[in-house]
């Protein structure tokens, strides 16, 4: 924890305005606190007498040069065109005659910080940056920084605090994922939910069936995520405290895996033939479960975190009913005219594929709803509103089950006015239940699903808005003053701004350093 408390020091340092954003458990400062100069060039993150862990340690290391640079604005070389890597940055070629740097200010031309000239960054900024660019962006190379003395104790209130994306409604570049994960840092998100494929596209390159991206994504060759690409995004997650886990949704929502998956899906039939289209995985098949098992020994493999999703919601029924196949197979079976039967008998099977892998399950809610046999450590994803989703966190944790929250939380819905109050003021053990039950309640996820949403406005539709559930599900039950929490949500949107993200406004206002990413 005492790295944990040194970034929020920090954090909690940067104006006047500045706040901390999701709200810590305690965060005191003395009567008289003492207010510290922060020079850029000499300051250091160190790691407390008594740590856990020490230098060396690579996630921490590294998280300080990325605070570093975010407290002291690692925007400026970019925005200069500086290519960076490792603290040093290399100047395009027609910046390269190094120019005084020229400050419009009651400075000298050059502003006295002994010490500075041992940083790099600093260096770089001191020696080209010509009059002509100094705009307003600009001018945080002339503030000093102080850090007010604090002292903050913090902790999480739940342990899982995810955000979903769908990258198959549609195609998200590489570039949007990483940053999204450096914004979920920001805001003390600790899962990436990736639903990576669905009925649209499927862009995952699988090797075990290559046919399913060549034939499923929206372009085979652009449209993908490479094995390079998730590693990449794996491990920039890594190095922000994120766990990834895999959404692959079956049986429904698995159109775009047929072109390159023969007899995978059903064939829908119209009277007696069959019409040309499909349904649901076809879950009489033997050759189905061979399928199944090859791939999530796969994905298994490649998404190392011990959880993966399996979907399993919204089974569209008419397809099956429609097969003449899968009718006799219900009447074998004696399901009589119960789908849900069917579908449970799929998810069965499919469970205890993954659990031969060794690996644990999430699943949406629809497979508890139907009786699925789950095993005990299964973690139900409880995302409709009707009936209320009150009723079914109570329902599912009375079973004995650990329940994620989603429903209140689909922030692709988007409304007029102030809406991410209402994300907000949401409770998450606010339902029926025993201090058992509530113990069942691992923490929630916000939801970004893609049908309205690309690369051009993921951002500015998660941010600051998912930014509420983050707060919720960190935070103390007690911090939910909706007056104090604009303020600080207000600020720290300013400085998702500051930090090149292009987070929407609340309300009215400004900020010191509005988005300047053109
Ligand atoms: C730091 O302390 C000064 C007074 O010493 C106060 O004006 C300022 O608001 C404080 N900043 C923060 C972020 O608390
Ligand atoms: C499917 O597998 C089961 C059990 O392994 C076997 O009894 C059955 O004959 C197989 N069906 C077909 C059509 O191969
Ligand atoms: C919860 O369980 C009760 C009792 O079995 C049932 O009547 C109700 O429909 C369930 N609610 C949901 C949301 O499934
Ligand atoms: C949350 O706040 C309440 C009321 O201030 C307090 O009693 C409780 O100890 C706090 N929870 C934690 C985990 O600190």
């Amino acid at each position: 924890m005492a790295a944990a408390r040194a970034l929020l020091l920090l954090l909690a340092a940067l104006g006047p305005a500045a706040a901390v954003w999701p709200q810590p458990l305690r965060q005191l400062s003395p009567p008289a606190a003492a207010r510290c100069p922060l020079p850029p060039g000499r300051f250091r993150f160190s790691y407390a007498a008594g740590s856990a862990v020490g230098p060396g340690c690579a996630v921490l290391d590294e998280a300080f040069q990325r605070y570093r640079a975010l407290i002291f604005g690692a925007s400026l070389p970019r925005l200069l065109g500086a290519s960076c890597a490792s603290g040093q940055c290399v100047l395009p070629p027609e910046l390269g005659k190094a120019r005084q740097l020229f400050l419009a200010s009651s400075h000298a031309a050059r502003p006295a910080c002994p010490g500075d000239e041992d940083d790099p960054d600093f260096l770089v900024l001191m020696a080209v940056l010509p009059g002509a660019l100094l705009t307003s962006s600009l001018s945080s190379l002339l503030l000093q920084y102080y850090v007010n003395e604090t002292e903050i104790v913090d902790f999480p209130r739940f342990p899982h605090r995810g955000l979903l994306l769908d990258t198959s409604r549609h195609y998200l570049p590489l570039k949007a994922i990483l940053q999204t994960l450096d914004v979920m840092a920001y805001n003390k998100l600790n899962v990436f939910h990736w639903h990576i494929v669905d009925d649209p596209s499927f862009p995952y390159e699988s090797f075990t069936f290559p046919e399913l991206s060549k034939q499923g994504a929206f372009n085979a060759m652009t449209h993908v995520y490479t094995a390079s690409d998730v590693q990449a995004v794996i491990e920039y997650a890594r190095l922000r405290g994120i766990r990834v886990i895999a959404e692959f949704d079956t049986p429904g929502h698995t159109l775009s895996w047929g072109p390159g998956a023969p007899d995978l899906l059903t064939p829908c039939y119209l009277g007696k033939d069959p019409s040309g289209t499909y349904g649901p995985i076809n879950p009489i098949l033997n050759s189905t479960y061979q399928f199944v098992t090859s791939l999530f020994q796969e994905v298994g493999a490649v998404f190392p975190d011990y959880f993966l999703h399996l979907g399993g919601d919204e089974v569209d029924f008419t397809c099956w009913k429609s097969n003449p196949q899968i009718r006799a197979f219900m009447e074998e079976m004696g399901f009589g005219e119960d789908y849900t039967k069917l579908e449970s008998f799929y998810i069965q099977r499919l469970l205890d594929i993954i659990s031969s892998l060794g690996k644990g399950y999430m699943v949406w809610q629809e497979v508890f709803d139907n009786g699925a046999k789950v095993r005990p450590d299964t973690i139900i994803h409880v995302w409709k509103n009707s009936p209320p989703y009150k009723e079914e966190m109570a329902n599912v944790t009375k079973a004995g089950y650990r329940a994620l929250l989603s429903a209140p939380w689909y922030l692709n819905r988007i409304s007029y006015g102030q809406d991410w109050m209402a994300a907000y003021q949401v409770e998450p053990l606010d339902f029926t239940g025993s201090p058992e039950q509530k113990d069942l309640v691992i923490g929630g996820e916000a939801c970004m699903w893609g049908e309205y949403v690309d690369v051009t406005n993921l951002a500015p539709r998660l941010w600051p808005r998912a930014g509420a559930v983050a707060e919720r599900l960190w935070s103390n039950a007690t911090v939910r003053n909706l007056q104090d929490a604009y303020v600080r949500l207000a600020s720290f949107r300013c400085e998702l701004l500051r930090r090149g993200v292009q987070a929407q406004p609340l309300f009215v206002g400004y900020c010191d350093h509005e988005f300047d990413g053109f």
